[in-house]
């Protein structure tokens, strides 16, 4: 695949560490340690008009006509709505009559999944396609408990993608039910007229971190060999900006420089599947990655879910 553009978009409040030392038993020093994340952007409006802003900047970017756009898939754990889904509240957003529109949901992986399904599509006979991951986790998020309330933001990230060199993929997931969840609307049996109401995020930090680990690692030795590169091919590596620590371990164990993985989080924490599309955004726009480039995009979260992509930009 190739990429004609980038855009993202990310809400104007901020909320530090401090402010988050307000509402829950924590400071600044301990988060940064721990996480490496001082600031995360909470968002007023819901995800489908933060992924209709970074689509249209990716448009923009991409200078294509918007009615050439034939495809639309945006990953996403917080959807608006349980149906429109986020991608067709885009397309009536900025008018892409002539596409088809899907949500995946991969979680914090969900934007390599996207991309995979979008390699095979262009395969087929889609010709350009939009590709968003957004998110609006602080509706998902419980602000009493300090566990997770730190670790996650807002944001949406966008690419407008056509055919090109082949993209390279390693994707898994695992059904869990126990580490990572949030549960969604209950069963309703007995006809109940009641509220309808959604769980919140709940996480075992220590297993994540693990599991992170391990799927992080087993994600870039398998995405090279399906190239048949070694690390020293590659540019850079854009991972999922979950926990600056995650990185660092990896970094460690796989012998890789820390400096070849773009990094973002400090900023804006974790923003689950916009997390990597808003990473490589910023990466194009400050030339760290550029034309011929070959880059590793890595995920992992709920489900759970891993997954890498390697591209040349
Ligand atoms: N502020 C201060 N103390 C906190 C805290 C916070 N926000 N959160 C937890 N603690 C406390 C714990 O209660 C614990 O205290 P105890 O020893 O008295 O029980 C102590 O800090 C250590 O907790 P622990 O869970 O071992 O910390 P950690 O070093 O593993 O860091 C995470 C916690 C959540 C930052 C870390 O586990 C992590 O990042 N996990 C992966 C999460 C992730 O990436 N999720 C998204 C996946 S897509």
């Amino acid at each position: 695949m190739k990429i004609l553009g980038y855009g993202k978009s990310l809400p104007n409040k901020i909320v530090s560490n401090d402010d988050l030392s307000k509402l829950v038993e924590t400071s600044d020093e301990w988060i940064i340690q721990r996480t490496g994340i001082r600031n995360r952007r909470i968002s007023d409006v819901n995800t489908s008009v933060l992924a209709s802003q970074a689509a249209l900047e990716a448009i923009n970017d991409a200078q294509i006509d918007k009615d050439d756009i034939d495809l639309i898939i945006c990953a996403t754990m917080t959807a608006d709505n349980a149906t429109p889904s986020v991608a067709c509240l885009v397309q009536k957003e900025l008018g892409l009559e002539n596409a088809t529109a899907f949500d995946i949901n991969g979680a914090c992986t969900g934007f390599i999944y996207a991309l995979k399904v979008v390699e095979g599509l262009l395969k087929l006979n889609h010709k350009k396609a939009l590709v968003i991951g957004s998110e609006v986790m602080s509706k998902v998020i419980d602000f009493t408990d300090r566990n997770t309330c730190i670790l996650f933001g807002d944001g949406a990230g966008a690419i407008v993608v056509e055919k090109g060199e082949d993209a390279y993929f390693f994707t898994k997931s695992k059904g869990n039910f126990d580490v990572l969840y949030a549960e969604g609307t209950s069963l309703n049996t007995d006809l109940d007229v009641k509220e309808i109401t959604g769980g919140f995020l709940y996480m075992d930090g220590r297993e994540v971190f693990k599991f992170a680990i391990r799927a992080m690692e087993e994600a870039i030795l398998k995405v090279l060999e399906e190239a048949n590169l070694t690390i020293d091919d590659i540019d850079m590596i854009i991972p999922h900006q979950a926990n600056q620590r995650i990185i660092s371990n990896v970094a460690k164990r796989m012998k890789i420089d820390e400096s070849k993985f773009f990094m973002n989080l400090e900023e804006y924490g974790n923003t689950s599947a916009a997390s990597v599309a808003i990473a490589l955004t910023e990466a194009k726009k400050q030339n760290v990655i550029k034309e011929k480039d070959k880059v590793i995009l890595v995920g992992f979260g709920a489900g759970l879910t891993w997954g890498s992509t390697l591209i040349e930009i």
